[in-house]
């Protein structure tokens, strides 16, 4: 496939703040090619060859450096750990949802019997995924603990665990680039791309499109927490504390969730969309000081300075902000659901034959929004220095 411009596939200039809802953007034809400022654009090889069939360069790529798969920091430390209490709550909430719901219930869901044994195998899973975390952290990674679960119907279980899933990923996603330990992450990469089929099956079983998106959000550690920390109980005493922010918590109030209507499970329903640009989301949000999490020990607090201003909508490569009109209690809003592109729409040619031009809109999918005092400019590799703007959430939305 030849795609008619390539200006524009970098994914680096993400989070143009789009204050407000804008019309829908027509398709603008292509644009000639920017001069690119960087080096290692000529196509050619530049240095050296180490070895034969070797680009120089890559990290950890030279026979004398023998990986070591354990944190190498605080960072990592404190990542991993918070990935290991997200593995424990999966292994629980599946095995959980098999027990308290009989076979009758799953089948009046539209599951039989292979989905509950997939349920069953994705709960084998995270035995995996929980050992796997545990071998790098070392005798003293988190033990697991006891979780309480906001659902009591097939159907609310299948939502929370596409949801749940999906700040596991996207709370991986958010810290893996960032780890000191390569060798640690492409572990850890190896199993959050499971959880990412697991949260795709999720979707699929509430009758959801798989993946009405091109990209996957990633969050910060601290997003991943403030979500987890409210649904664990009680943890072992020996337990470290985790250092990750608990924020305060912010509902949508105007949204159902899961939708009534949803469909019978299915691969790829067509069904119609659960939200548009222009939609209005009414939010209400905590104050900090609350305790929560595992035995209490979390206290929700906040760094942002200012009152609430806008709303942060973290999807796909992008981080949108929106007026937020704040209610009279300080703790309430609404909000405007955005437009806007991934990349502008885009044609290409297939075999010399040209095809109609596609694009993506941004908010689409199961993503996440804030409340933050400010609108700082940030892509995807520094998104998490927008934790000191938070005044709440993040909430999950599923906008499509
Ligand atoms: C979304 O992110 C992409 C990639 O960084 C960027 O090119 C695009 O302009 C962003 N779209 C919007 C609507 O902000
Ligand atoms: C989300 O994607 C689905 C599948 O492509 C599409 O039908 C729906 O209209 C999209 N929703 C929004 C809000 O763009
Ligand atoms: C948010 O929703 C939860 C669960 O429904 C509820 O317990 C809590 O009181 C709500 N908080 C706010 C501030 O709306
Ligand atoms: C985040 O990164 C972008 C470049 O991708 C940069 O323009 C921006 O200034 C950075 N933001 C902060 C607060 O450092």
């Amino acid at each position: 496939m030849h795609l008619s411009r390539f200006a524009g596939l970098v994914g680096a200039a993400t989070c143009l703040p789009l204050l407000s809802a804008k019309p829908v953007p027509t398709w603008t034809p292509d644009v000639t090619h920017q001069p690119v400022p960087y080096d290692y654009v000529r196509g050619n090889i530049q240095n050296p060859l180490p070895e034969p069939h070797t680009p120089a360069g890559g990290a950890d790529t030279s026979p004398s450096s023998a990986p070591f798969y354990h944190p190498i920091s605080d960072f990592d430390w404190e990542s991993l750990n918070l990935a290991l209490h997200q593995e424990y709550i999966e292994l629980d909430l599946f095995r959980f949802a098999l027990k308290k719901f009989s076979k009758e219930e799953f089948a009046a869901a539209g599951l039989g019997d292979n989905d509950r044994y997939l349920l069953e195998f994705m709960s084998d899973q995270e035995v995996g995924h929980a050992r796997l975390i545990t071998n790098i952290l070392g005798p003293h990674a988190a033990r697991e603990c006891t979780y309480s679960y906001p659902f009591q119907t097939v159907k609310e279980f299948l939502s929370f665990s596409q949801k749940l899933t999906k700040w596991g990923e996207a709370g991986v996603y958010g810290f893996l680039p960032h780890l000191d330990s390569r060798a640690t992450a492409s572990l850890l990469l190896q199993s959050i791309t499971t959880e990412a089929r697991q949260q795709m099956i999720f979707r699929q079983m509430e009758g959801l499109h798989p993946m009405p998106v091109w990209f996957e959000p990633a969050i910060p550690q601290s997003w991943a927490w403030t979500l987890l920390a409210p649904y664990i109980t009680s943890c072992p005493t020996g337990n470290s504390k985790l250092v990750w922010a608990n924020f305060p918590a912010l509902n949508i109030t105007n949204v159902e969730d899961p939708p009534k209507d949803t469909a019978k499970p299915a691969i790829a329903p067509i069904t119609p969309s659960l939200s548009k640009p222009g939609r209005t989301l009414s939010l209400s949000w905590e104050k900090p000081g609350k305790k929560v999490g595992p035995d209490d020990k979390y206290t929700t607090s906040t760094q942002a300075q200012g009152p609430a201003r806008y709303v942060v909508w973290v999807s796909q490569l992008n981080h949108t902000y929106t007026d937020l009109t704040l209610g009279k209690d300080g703790l309430s809003g609404s909000t405007v659901q955005p437009d806007g592109f991934v990349y502008p729409p885009e044609g290409g040619l297939v075999d010399g034959k040209p095809f109609k031009p596609v694009a993506d809109p941004v908010v689409n999918g199961t993503m996440f929004i804030a409340v933050v005092d400010s609108n700082p400019y940030l892509t995807g590799y520094n998104f998490s220095l927008i934790n000191k703007h938070v005044v709440a959430g993040p909430a999950m939305y599923v906008a499509g």
